[in-house]
């Protein structure tokens, strides 16, 4: 895990996914962003023109003033899971397109209404939709794309909207559920780890679990099938939001694109945070007595923070249980997938996930 681990830890890791297989990962990653990119611009330009234009600056396809861009849009992980888990269970990629543009049209909503809330300024290496056109229209380009999600996914020639919308829909509620904790924890002083692991759960598995189902259901893949990898995107979609809060403090900005530090600032529970805070070490009550004071933790108390975290195991906690899903996603993924090449690329996303640095 790159970036997040000691020397030591690195050179464990560094053993456990070699370069080719990151590199493996991203061409996959790449491929599939190839496939849905044109039905994802297709989908964004119908909506209205202001709504269109935050939407596309926010997707990296323009800047502020609706000029073409080549800024990033994301890894796209959710749809190229799509995709692959379609692939998995011997359907066609194409038939999984329009459930790729809508988990991704979902993700992006959900992060347009995310900085907002987070108050961050930096997303994938630029100002955020809200910090450029105000918080207003990041909320309509939010909701804007929420809604064109169901129209995508409902869009002629694909799988029966009976599975497939419900499917989605639980997804968002629980998407929201999971929001809407991580902000109430924000002023708690007493979350446990299991609320906190199902916050975690609610605001990412979710998402990446409906996506591998949205796709076995394109492919047309059998019930137990569906289940599988959807329990499969559910593991490493909590792995993955485990990573996602290592990298918000031991990350490097530079390379993250999201700002250093937000989650200790806003005194977020994360799961590094509330293990230390739960763990009934010295270090984690002074990260407490930190966090419960009136000004929010600023300059030398962030690294300080972190370093409380550390100490009381927060961060090798997170890297061991991100660890073990990862081995209980692919076994699921073992169970599930009928096509070899489809799991390998599948396997390689789930180690991507845990190993990487942005
Ligand atoms: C960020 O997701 C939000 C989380 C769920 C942690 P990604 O890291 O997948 O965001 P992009 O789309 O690649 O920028
Ligand atoms: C991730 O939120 C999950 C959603 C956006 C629903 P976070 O606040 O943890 O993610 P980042 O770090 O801002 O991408
Ligand atoms: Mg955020
Ligand atoms: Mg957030």
């Amino acid at each position: 895990m790159s970036g997040l681990l000691d020397t030591t830890a690195k050179q464990d890791a560094a053993a456990r996914v070699p370069p080719r297989a990151a590199r493996d990962a991203r061409d996959v990653l790449a491929r599939c962003r190839s496939i849905v990119d044109p039905a994802l611009r297709a989908a964004v330009g119908t909506l209205p023109a202001p709504i269109r234009n935050t939407s596309g600056y926010h997707l990296g396809w323009w800047d502020e003033h609706g000029t073409a861009a080549t800024a990033s849009g994301g890894k796209t992980l959710r749809a190229a899971l799509v995709l692959l888990a379609a692939r998995a269970v011997g359907g066609e990629s194409t038939a999984a397109v329009p459930g790729a543009v809508a988990v991704e049209l979902v993700h992006n909503f959900s992060l347009l209404h995310d900085d907002v809330m987070d108050g961050d300024t930096t997303r994938r290496h630029r100002p955020t939709a809200w910090s450029v056109f105000g918080s207003d229209a990041a909320i309509l380009a939010g909701n804007s794309m929420l809604a064109l999600a169901f129209e995508v996914l409902t869009s002629p020639g694909s799988p029966s909207a009976t599975d497939t919308v419900p499917a989605l829909n639980t997804a968002v509620q629980e998407l929201m559920a999971g929001q809407s904790a991580d902000l109430e924890f924000e002023s708690r002083n007493d979350v446990g780890l299991a609320e906190c692991v199902r916050m975690a759960e609610h605001k990412t598995g979710a998402l990446l679990g409906c996506a591998c189902a949205l796709g076995a259901m394109a492919g047309r893949g059998e019930p137990d099938q569906v289940a599988l990898l959807r329990r499969f995107g559910e593991r490493i979609g909590l792995a993955f939001q485990i990573i996602d809060d290592l990298l918000g403090i031991w990350g490097d900005e530079s390379v993250t694109g999201k700002p250093a530090f937000s989650d200790l600032r806003n005194r977020k529970k994360s799961l590094p945070a509330v293990l230390a805070l739960t763990s009934g070490t010295e270090e984690g009550a002074e990260l407490a007595a930190l966090y419960a004071r009136e000004e929010p933790p600023s300059g030398s108390d962030l690294p300080r923070a972190a370093g409380l975290i550390e100490a009381a195991g927060g961060r090798q906690w997170c890297v061991r249980r991100a660890d073990s899903l990862l081995e209980e996603a692919l076994s699921d993924l073992t169970m599930a997938a009928s096509s070899a090449s489809a799991r390998a690329e599948l396997t390689a996303l789930a180690k991507l996930v845990t190993s990487r640095d942005h």
